[in-house]
């Protein structure tokens, strides 16, 4: 038996679709009559404390994010395997932000949107893509999609991993020994990152103070579409004011929705969507998680397996 448990999404819809997709395997919802020990898969969205309490026969955690640091961190969280989202629908969004932010800084839209904004005809050429390095943190699902589709673009490609990457036209930087290495060649650093415990706060000033200064007018730029527990938020605001950062688009925060009173609403040049940047759709998340709890049903082992003890 599989149990949703989504919240802040519309499980009675996921339900429905889930519903059809593994019929006669039952589906049930929080609030219906079923008997804990019957469930053997439970799908999460941000689950509520006591969301495992009871299911002595699970044997699998299935989590509707890419992204399980908040999973990871739930207080009685069961010791058995936990699946992460991965899928195309996912990564081609992700990648749709990542170009669109990418361009958008790599044409100086602020500046130009500045200039218009002064009724000024003020013109200044962009680099080529060519003369634009762009530096992905993370070279896992996402940040491998991310320079597939940059890659025909022109631009000059970098990446930053925990284990080294051979990726052919990207010049592969890995751990913290060549992270200094990899921010000094980078104008537009993305982070494509999971939250981890090495991870926490790593765009923060020092972070931006070495990033590559002269190949982008402005000055280099950072984007986040990853967890806001990366970015220092005060941090971003001083260096988008002393000019350390030219600009900066930003999906995710430290606190979300981001609080009323937070000085990064009113900063021109700091992009602001509130973490949308891939969504894990219905229809790709039913076809995906019905397929697993098949497989595994059918004797096959699972997939995207989190390593709890790296932390992603
Ligand atoms: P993956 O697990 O596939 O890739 C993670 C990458 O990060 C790997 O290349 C890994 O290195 C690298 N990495 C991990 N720890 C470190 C470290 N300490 N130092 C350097 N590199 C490190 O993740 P995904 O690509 O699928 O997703 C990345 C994140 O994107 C998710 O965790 C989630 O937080 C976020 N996300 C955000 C969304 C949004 O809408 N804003 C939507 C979906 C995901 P190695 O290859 O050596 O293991
Ligand atoms: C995810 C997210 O991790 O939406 O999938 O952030």
């Amino acid at each position: 038996m599989l149990l949703l448990h989504l919240s802040d999404v519309d499980e009675a819809s996921w339900a429905e679709k889930l519903r059809a997709a593994l019929a006669p395997y039952p589906v049930v919802r929080q609030g219906d009559a079923f008997d804990p020990k019957d469930i053997r898969y439970i799908f999460v969205w941000k689950p509520k404390p006591g969301a495992f309490d009871g299911l002595t026969n699970l044997k699998a955690i299935l989590s509707l994010g890419a992204g399980v640091d908040a999973l990871l961190k739930h207080p009685r969280l069961p010791d058995v395997p936990v699946v992460r989202f991965v899928d195309e629908d996912l990564s081609q969004r992700m990648s749709d932000y990542v170009v669109a932010h990418v361009t958008m800084h790599q044409r100086l839209y602020s500046r130009f949107r500045a200039a218009q904004l002064a009724r000024r005809w003020d013109q200044l050429y962009p680099p080529a893509a060519s003369q634009t390095s762009v530096g992905i943190m993370g070279m896992g699902v996402l940040g491998q999609d991310a320079v597939a589709r940059l890659k025909p673009q022109g631009f000059a490609l970098r990446s930053w991993s925990r284990t080294p990457k051979a990726i052919e036209g990207v010049e592969g930087f890995a751990g913290t020994e060549q992270f200094d290495a990899f921010l000094a060649g980078t104008d537009i650093l993305v982070n494509l990152l999971p939250l981890t415990p090495e991870t926490t706060g790593i765009l923060n000033y020092q972070t931006f103070a070495k990033l590559r200064r002269g190949g982008l007018h402005g000055g280099p730029v950072i984007i986040n579409a990853a967890r806001g527990g990366h970015q220092r938020e005060a941090d971003i605001v001083r260096a988008l004011g002393d000019g350390t950062l030219g600009a900066a688009s930003l999906d995710v925060f430290e606190t979300e929705p981001l609080p009323q009173e937070s000085p990064l609403w009113a900063i021109e040049n700091c992009y602001i969507t509130p973490h949308i940047a891939a969504i894990s759709s219905e229809t790709a998340g039913v076809a995906y998680y019905a397929g697993i709890i098949a497989a595994h049903e059918a004797g096959k082992p699972l997939i995207n397996v989190v390593d709890r003890t790296r932390g992603y």
